[in-house]
């Protein structure tokens, strides 16, 4: 079946980047020239993706603000013969079809796509994108796991593979190589030490689920702080002796949700940015010395 939907949670509160991050919400911060949610978004739609829930929360709304038509912005861009600015807000309304889910309590990302699931329907995977990652990259990573989920028509969970020593802040995998960056995964384990640890494939916040994940979501039990986690629900499917997919996508990953990726971020695709990356280039040279 056809993946057409994606589930993108952004209620979380974005702690990590305050004071930056209290009236406004972490997903709208700037990396270079657009807020990093429109990375995401964009990065769905030349996935193949034609309809988006977020998941939203209080104090999101600038995120709905975004991707809504803002006519009277374009009347005046218009009138003042500023057609590259128009040019770039005017698409942003149309990208794909959105809609907007609140989840009411902070708990876990679990939660927050069961928030999401009345709205897809029984026998449809869907994607699942996190606020956080931007994907730089020829083939963008989404689509990458949507073809190997075209292939084995199972679950498929994206991979980065770090130094080992960096494994314990994710959550990591185990299984076999089956060729072409495609793992089998028949281990999934939350955030291990580094011991522990089945390998050094990290999961990033990507995934294709399926109607049998799905319906594990409902009964995970809740960990610490009540959260449901989507992590468990995979852990409980792989339990039930079937396997899910990993993808070691080509492409480059800035994890916007701490501040050194976020910076990482800026400065790379700074960069390869078409109108100052030149510049740019120069000057961080000078800096450097
Ligand atoms: C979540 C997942 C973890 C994954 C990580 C990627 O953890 O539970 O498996 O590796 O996202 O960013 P969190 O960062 O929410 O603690």
């Amino acid at each position: 079946m056809k993946i057409r939907k994606a589930i993108i949670p952004v209620a979380g509160m974005g702690t990590r980047f305050l004071p930056a991050t209290k009236a406004q919400p972490k997903e709208m911060l700037v990396v270079v020239d657009k807020p990093a949610i429109q990375y995401i978004v964009e990065e769905a739609v030349a996935s193949g993706i034609e309809e988006i829930i977020f998941v939203t929360a209080i104090g999101k709304r600038a995120i709905e603000d975004h991707f809504d038509r803002n006519f009277e912005l374009e009347y005046r861009l218009e009138q003042k013969g500023k057609i590259k600015e128009l040019e770039s807000i005017k698409g942003l309304g149309k990208l794909a079809k959105l809609a907007f889910v609140r989840q009411p309590k902070p708990l876990g990302d679990g939660h927050a796509v069961l928030c999401a699931l009345p709205f897809v329907d029984k026998n449809e995977p869907v994607a699942v994108l996190f606020g956080d990652d931007i994907i730089a990259g020829k083939v963008p990573a989404l689509k990458q796991l949507i073809q190997v989920y075209e292939k084995y028509e199972d679950g498929v969970i994206a991979l980065e593979e770090v130094p080992k020593k960096n494994v314990s802040s994710y959550g990591v995998i185990g299984g076999k190589d089956i060729g072409n960056g495609t793992w089998e995964i028949n281990q999934f384990i939350e955030k291990p030490s580094i011991e522990e640890a089945p390998s050094n494939l990290i999961v990033i916040g990507q995934y294709i689920i399926t109607p049998e994940i799905m319906n594990i979501l409902p009964n995970v039990k809740p960990g610490k702080g009540g959260e449901i986690r989507l992590a468990d629900a995979f852990a409980e499917y792989l339990k039930t002796g079937r396997v899910l997919y990993g993808c070691k996508f080509e492409g480059t990953r800035y994890d916007c949700g701490n501040k050194l990726g976020f910076l990482k971020a800026q400065v790379e695709l700074g960069l390869k940015h078409p109108e100052v990356g030149k510049d740019f280039k120069k000057y961080l040279k000078k800096v450097l010395g």
